[in-house]
C-alpha cells in the first residue's frame, strides 16, 4: 500500500509534523542496521514519544495495511530492524528514559531506547548490576537486547536478556497498549506473554517498557588469555572447565584471524601472538572473595595445562583487562572491515563444540569459502563468519547459501540451533525449515496471525517464503 498523503496527514496529526520524515537521507540512514551491506529504507520514518502515540500509529497503518517496523540502535546482525517491505519505520529513539531504579526489590524500569551500557552504569551506581553485556552494549538500545534476546560475553554466567525481564509494556499491533506479565522474580499465572515477546524480533508487538530484574554488584575479577596451538583443543578445553566444576563468568573463543585482524583494526593493543598459535581462549572469573578467585583461576590453568598451550596472560590492571575485552569486542567490526562476509550465529550443546569447529571447516573446503570464528565458547556459541576474500562473485552467490544450509543441518544434528543471540531476522529466515518442521512452523505462525491479523509488524522476517 501506497503512503498516500492523506496517511502522512494522520501520522503528522498524532507525532507532529517534525516527527515524520520522507526525505531521502533519513530513509536511508534508517533503513540499514549491522546486517551486511543491505539497505531497505522506509517509504517514511516516524519518531513517536510514547505508547500512545505508537498505538495511534499502528491503528492508522491497520486500517490501510501499511507495514510498520520497529527500529532501534540498527545494531543488529539479522536484519531484524530492516524495512524490507518499506512502509513506516517507527524509530523508538524518543523513549529514551530509565524510569525507576527500585532498590527496595532489585528491579529497574526502562523505556527501549536507553543504550545498554548506560542502563548498566546507571545501575551500578546503586551497586546493583545488569549482567547482560553484547559486544555492542555502547551502542545498542535494551529495547533491541529484548526483542532479539540478545546474550554476550556473561551469558555463560549470567544468562541471556530473556533471563532478566519480568515484565514488560507493549503496543499490540492491533493497537491495544497491554503489560505483560507482572514485577514478580516468579509467575506460574497463565500463558508466560512476557517470553513469548522476548526474542520475537519486533513481529508481535512494539515494545514501550521494560521491567528489569538486577542483582547485586560484584567486586572482583580475574581475566586471563590463554594461547592455544590447536584450535579444536581450546574448543575440547572449553567444556574439561565445566566438568572440573567452575562456571566463568566469561569463556570466550577466538580464532588466530580473529586476533590478527582485530590487532591491526584496534589502535594501541599490544597483545603479541606467537606464530602456530591457532586460538585463543579468554576466560573470566568473577565474585567478591579474591582468594577464591584465586584458586578457581588456578583450577582453570590445571585444565587448560592438560592441552597444548603457551604461555597464559593475566590481566594485572584494569586499564589491561579494559584493552582485552575491547579486542574481543571488536573482532566483529574488525572482520567486518576485512572482507565482504556473511556472520552465522550457531550454537551447540557445549561439549558439541569440537565437532562444531571442526565441520565448519570442512564445509568450507567443500564449498571453496574461508571462515573465522569467534564466539561465546562456553554457550557454545560460535560466530561463523563466511569471509568472501577472493572468492567470485560468482561462487558467493550460488556456492555459500548451499554451504550455510550445510552448516546449519550439522548444527541441529548436533542437537543445536540456528542462533544464539543474533536472531533470525530478515538473513537467517531462509533456513528455518532445517530448525522447525511444519507442524511447529504453523503453530508459529498461527501465534502471529492471533497478535497481527492483517501482518503489518515486521513482515517478511523470521518465517521462510
Ligand atoms: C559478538 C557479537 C557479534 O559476540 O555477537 O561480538
Ligand atoms: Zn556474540
Amino acid at each position: 500500500m501506497r503512503i498516500t498523503p492523506e496517511i502522512l496527514q494522520q501520522l503528522q496529526a498524532i507525532v507532529g509534523s517534525s516527527f515524520v520524515f520522507t526525505d531521502i537521507e533519513t530513509r536511508n540512514q534508517y533503513g540499514h542496521d549491522e546486517t551486511e551491506d543491505y539497505v531497505f529504507p522506509p517509504h517514511v520514518v516516524v519518531k513517536p514519544e510514547n505508547s500512545l502515540e505508537i498505538s495511534e500509529i499502528l491503528k492508522v497503518a491497520n486500517t490501510y495495511k501499511i507495514p510498520v517496523v520497529p527500529i532501534g540502535a540498527r545494531t543488529g546482525l539479522s536484519g531484524g530492524a530492516l524495512s524490507v517491505q518499506g512502509g513506516i519505520g517507527l524509530s523508538m529513539e524518543r523513549l529514551n528514559r530509565i524510569l525507576h531504579i527500585d532498590e527496595q526489590n532489585l528491579q529497574v524500569t526502562v523505556e527501549p531506547a536507553v543504550i545498554t551500557q548506560v542502563l548498566r552504569e546507571a545501575v551500578a551506581e546503586k551497586e546493583l548490576f545488569y549482567p547482560v553485556d553484547p559486544s555492542s552494549m555502547g551502542s545498542c538500545w535494551i529495547g533491541g537486547n529484548v526483542a532479539e534476546n540478545s546474550g554476550g560475553a556473561r551469558a555463560v554466567k549470567y544468562g541471556v536478556t530473556k533471563d532478566y525481564v519480568l515484565n514488560l509494556e507493549v503496543v499490540l499491533p492491533t493497537g491495544e497498549i497491554i503489560w505483560t506479565g507482572a514485577n514478580t522474580l516468579k509467575n506460574s499465572t497463565g500463558y508466560n506473554l512476557t517470553q513469548l515477546m522476548v526474542g520475537s524480533e519486533g513481529t508481535l508487538g512494539v515494545i514501550t517498557k521494560i521491567v528489569l530484574k538486577l542483582i547485586p554488584k560484584n567486586r572482583h575479577n580475574v581475566l586471563m588469555l590463554v594461547p592455544f596451538y590447536n584450535a579444536n583443543q581450546a574448543c575440547e578445553a572449553v567444556s574439561a572447565i565445566f566438568r572440573a566444576g567452575i562456571v566463568p563468568s566469561a569463556l570466550e573463543f577466538m580464532e588466530r584471524d580473529a586476533l590478527d585482524w582485530t590487532l591491526k583494526f584496534v589502535d594501541n593493543l599490544s597483545v603479541s601472538v606467537k606464530d602456530g598459535i591457532e586460538a585463543h581462549l579468554l576466560i573470566e572469573v568473577d565474585g567478591n572473595y579474591p582468594d577464591i578467585l584465586m584458586i578457581e583461576a588456578e583450577k582453570i590453568l590445571s585444565v587448560v595445562e592438560a592441552f597444548e598451550i603457551d604461555e597464559v596472560l593475566f590481566a594485572d590492571t584494569e586499564d589491561q583487562k579494559n584493552a582485552l575485552w575491547k579486542m574481543r569486542r571488536s573482532v566483529g567490526e574488525a572482520v567486518k572491515s576485512n572482507s565482504v562476509y556473511k556472520e552465522e550465529d550457531t550454537v551447540v550443546p557445549r561439549y558439541e563444540l569440537p565437532k562444531l569447529l571442526k565441520g565448519v571447516k570442512d564445509i568450507g573446503k567443500k564449498y571453496g569459502f574461508e571462515s573465522v570464528c569467534y564466539g561465546h565458547a562456553g554457550d557454545g556459541n560460535l560466530h561463523v563468519n563466511i569471509v568472501k576474500g577472493t572468492m567470485t562473485d560468482e561462487n558467493w552467490k550460488s556456492e555459500v547459501p548451499k554451504g550455510i544450509r550445510e552448516l546449519f543441518e550439522l548444527t541441529v544434528a548436533l542437537k543445536g540451533t540456528l542462533s544464539g543471540e543474533h536472531g533470525i531476522g530478515y538473513v537467517q529466515r531462509e533456513y528455518m525449515d532445517i530448525a522447525f518442521s511444519k507442524v511447529q512452523l504453523e503453530l508459529m505462525e498461527r501465534i502471529k496471525f492471533v497478535f497481527d491479523p492483517n501482518g503489518i509488524l515486521n513482515p517478511g522476517k523470521i518465517f521462510p517464503q
